[in-house]
């Protein structure tokens, strides 16, 4: 795993929006794997901001979110739908028929999560995807015991998921018991992760996701095994990590070295 450590949230949004356009540039119609939550609100704005100001193009792009809560209207402004036509993709020139976020209202939930594996199958597989981590240490929502080669399913949301996610709703009990997600086992077939991931809050679970035993308690700990991951973290992520110091001096000999290859 790359490690890369940055002052605060600012640079970490702007470090995450680097690696997205380059990709972008390389490949046009990149594969996206998307991620909702307060992290990524950065990285889309720089990304917004970069296609208004350069002109960066998603018309080719296709975009697959992790997760959805079930029972929650599209036009719910809790509904992660809401999220990313809110923050990204009303602001920027991806196609309609491209964007994939699963639908918490299928009527047939398990039926459904099997043609959402179909569509990021038939789209060639993620080329990057974007996640964050839940204070328990989750991806997407696939909460501690979620087995690491699970697919797309309905999960039932974790008391502490339920409590962290509220402020997003009016009241507590308004928060969905269940979500849709993609599985562990999914993400990790993304053929690159941009792990996320800022604030004190999160720097112990961020610990156990990058140096902890790879266990099924802290599902984001399997990035460990998978071969192309970067972490970008600010210093508040990363205070907790064993190995910082390494991470700063690996980051600066590779950026000497290759002129910044990211
Ligand atoms: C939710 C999402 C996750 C996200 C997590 C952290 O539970 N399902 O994908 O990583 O929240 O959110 P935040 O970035 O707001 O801390």
């Amino acid at each position: 795993m790359r490690v890369i450590i940055t002052k605060d949230y600012e640079e970490m949004s702007k470090e995450a929006a680097r690696i997205v356009v380059n990709r972008l540039k390389e490949k046009p119609d990149l594969v996206l794997g998307l991620a909702t939550g307060s992290t990524p609100l950065g990285l889309y704005r720089e990304l917004v901001r970069i296609h208004k100001e350069e002109k960066l193009s998603f018309a080719e792009v296709r975009t697959f979110n992790l997760d959805e809560y079930i029972g929650l209207k599209p036009d719910d402004p809790a509904s992660y739908h809401y999220f990313m036509f809110e923050n990204l993709f009303n602001h920027i020139d991806v196609r309609k028929e491209n964007i994939y976020i699963p639908d918490g209202l299928a009527k047939d939930p398990e039926k459904y999560c099997q043609w959402y594996e179909e569509q990021i199958e038939k789209a060639g597989g993620i080329d990057l995807q974007v996640v964050g981590i839940g204070r328990d240490g989750h991806i997407g929502f696939n909460e501690p015991g979620s087995s690491l080669a699970s697919r797309t399913r309905v999960k039932t949301l974790d008391e502490q998921t339920i409590k962290d996610n509220a402020r997003f709703f009016p009241r507590l009990e308004d928060v969905p018991r269940f979500a849709i997600t993609m599985g562990v086992g999914t993400i990790l077939e993304a053929k690159e992760l941009l792990f996320l991931a800022s604030g004190t809050e999160k720097s112990d679970i961020v610990a156990k996701a990058i140096e902890g035993p790879v266990t099924s308690l802290v599902t984001a700990s399997i990035m460990q095994i998978h071969p192309k991951v970067i972490a970008v973290l600010d210093e508040e992520a990363a205070s907790s990590l064993q190995r910082k110091d390494y991470y700063r001096y690996a980051e600066e000999q590779a950026r000497r070295f290759e002129g910044g290859f990211v």
